[in-house]
């Protein structure tokens, strides 16, 4: 099992669309909730990181970090870059440079099965 899964997503009407059942996984015959996936998509150059707060409630960072252009991770419940170590909490809003700048986000719709994130 990947740590953070990694979902490979094409988007139309500039959104990308993900089952929330990307974030439950079987473990010894129990269900387990994850609390990231990540979504890479084609023409996007970076994936997305999707946290789940609950059931209904997402945040979508894209995972480009804002100081020069590394691809921020998942660890825990914030995203950090490998690069230089800044690190972003889970809505993207940065907590320790040399990162300045917020990641840029999307806003998230839910409905019963899926999550939407809208691009634009
Ligand atoms: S590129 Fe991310 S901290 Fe420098």
């Amino acid at each position: 099992m990947q740590k953070h899964p990694l979902c490979q997503q094409p988007f139309a009407d500039n959104r990308l669309t993900l089952k929330k059942s990307e974030f439950t996984y079987l473990r010894k015959e129990e269900i387990h909730l994850r609390a990231w996936v990540v979504v890479k998509s084609p023409g996007i150059p970076f994936p997305v990181g999707v946290f789940r707060a609950d059931d209904t409630h997402f945040f979508a960072s894209y995972l480009e970090c804002t100081h020069q252009g590394c691809e921020v991770e998942p660890e825990g419940s914030y995203l950090q870059c490998p690069c230089h170590g800044s690190e972003y909490d889970n809505q993207g809003k940065v907590q320790h440079g040399p990162a300045e700048a917020d990641l840029k986000t999307f806003a998230v719709e839910t409905d019963t099965d899926n999550i939407y994130i809208l691009l634009k």
